[in-house]
C-alpha cells in the first residue's frame, strides 16, 4: 500500500493532526511495556502515525521548548536513529547519551537517569542490555521513560510499528483469522516479547519456528504454536516475521552452528513461497543475510516489508512523542529515591 505524501501547509497539517486526535489522550506516562498500550491508545497512536506518515517531510512545532535524552547504552541503528528524527521533526532539543557514558566508570543507570532527569527533559528514550532497567527509572523520574529494548525483556515501540504494517498490510481493524510465523530466536528475542503481546490483543493466530533449545519453556502462555519444520509453520502465513539469532546474547551456544540454522531455518524464496501468495515478509533488523533471510529477499523483494517497517517506526514514534510529551505535562508522580 503506497503512502500518498500530502501537500498540505504546515498550519494545515497541524490543524489536521489536531482534528484526527479530537481530545483523545494517551492513558500512559511512560511506555515501558506493550501490555500498558490498551486498544484505546492503539487506535489513537495508529490514527496520528498514520497521518504522520503522510506528513513524513514536514516539521511540526507540537514539542517545540521540551527535550529529550537518547539513553542508548547498547548498539542501535533504527531505533536510535528514528527516536532521534522524530523528536526532531516534533521541534524537540536532543541530546544522546550512549555506552561511552560514565555507566561504564560504575555509575549505576539509576544514578545516570537520574542525573539526566536534572535537566527538564519531557522524554528519556532508554535501550540497556539488561531486562527491566526502563521500569525501575520509570519510578524516580519526572520525566517519561520510553523503553527502546531492555534486554531479553520487551521493546514496546517495536511492536507497535509492526502492529501498524501488519494491519495495514491486511487492510483491517485486526488480525483476526489472520496467520503471522515468528521464524528465529524466540529464546533471546525482546522484539519477540512485546510482539507476541500485542498479536494476542490483535487475535492474531501466532506460529514459532525454532530449534526447541531457542523456544523458552513458557512459550504456550502466550497461545502460540511451536513448529520445529519451518515449512510446516509457513504454510498458509499471512506475515513471515523472521528473527536474528542473537549472537550477542550467546545464542550460537543454543544451535550446532549459523549454517545449520540457516540451512534448517533461514528465509529462502522456496520457503517463503509456502506462505500465501500476497504474505509479507518482516525483519525488525538488523538483518544477517543468508543466516535469517536470503539475501535475495531481504530488501528489494516486492513482498519484504523490511524498509516499510522502518518507515513506520518513525511515524509511530513521532505519534508516541507528539502524544506523550503533551499527556505528561506536569501530572506524573514520582517515588522518592531513599
Ligand atoms: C532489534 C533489537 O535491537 O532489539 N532491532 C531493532 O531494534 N530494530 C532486534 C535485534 O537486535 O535483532
Amino acid at each position: 500500500m503506497a503512502v500518498i505524501l500530502s501537500k498540505k501547509s504546515p498550519s494545515a497539517a497541524e490543524k489536521d493532526l489536531n482534528s484526527i486526535r479530537k481530545g483523545r489522550d494517551l492513558s500512559f506516562f511512560d511506555l515501558v511495556s506493550i501490555d500498558q498500550v490498551t486498544p484505546e491508545d492503539l487506535g489513537l497512536l495508529y490514527d496520528v502515525a498514520r497521518r504522520f506518515r503522510e506528513y513524513k517531510t514536514y516539521k511540526f512545532s507540537f514539542n517545540k521548548g521540551s527535550s529529550q535524552v537518547n539513553a542508548f547504552f547498547e548498539p542501535s541503528t533504527r531505533t536510535s536513529s528514528s527516536f532521534d528524527l522524530a523528536a526532531k521533526q516534533l521541534s524537540m532539543d536532543t541530546a544522546g547519551v550512549s555506552s561511552n557514558s560514565s555507566v561504564e566508570k560504575g555509575e549505576s543507570y539509576l544514578d545516570t537517569v537520574q542525573t539526566i532527569d536534572s535537566y527538564n527533559v519531557k522524554t528519556i528514550v532508554i535501550r540497556s542490555k539488561e531486562s527491566g532497567v526502563p521500569a525501575v527509572a520509570a519510578r524516580y523520574t519526572q520525566a517519561s521513560i520510553i523503553n527502546a529494548g531492555d534486554g531479553w525483556h520487551e521493546h514496546p515501540t517495536q511492536a507497535l510499528l509492526d502492529g501498524l504494517t501488519m494491519l495495514d498490510h491486511c487492510k483491517s481493524k485486526d488480525m483476526k483469522g489472520r496467520v503471522v510465523v515468528i521464524v528465529g530466536d524466540i529464546m533471546h528475542s525482546r522484539v519477540f516479547g512485546s510482539l507476541v503481546r500485542l498479536l494476542k490483543t490483535l487475535k492474531a493466530e501466532v506460529r514459532i519456528s525454532a530449534p526447541l533449545t531457542l523456544i523458552p519453556e513458557d512459550v504456550e502462555k502466550f497461545g502460540v504454536k511451536w513448529y520445529g519444520k519451518v515449512e510446516e509453520a509457513l504454510t498458509g502465513a499471512d506475515v513471515v516475521y523472521a528473527l536474528r539469532v542473537q549472537s550477542e546474547r550467546g545464542a550460537n551456544g543454543f544451535i550446532p552452528t549459523l549454517r545449520e540454522y540457516s540451512k534448517m531455518f533461514g528465509i529462502s524464496r522456496k520457503r517463503l513461497d509456502l506462505a500465501k501468495k500476497d504474505a509479507i515478509l518482516m525483519h525488525p533488523g538488523p538483518v544477517i543475510r543468508d543466516i535469517d533471510v536470503h539475501s535475495a529477499l531481504a530488501a528489494v523483494d516486492e513482498q519484504s516489508y523490511i524498509l516499510r517497517q522502518v518507515e513506520n517506526g518513525m511515524a509511530v514514534r513521532k505519534a508516541l512523542l507528539w502524544l506523550i510529551v503533551d499527556r505528561i505535562d506536569g501530572k506524573k508522580k514520582t517515588f522518592t529515591r531513599k
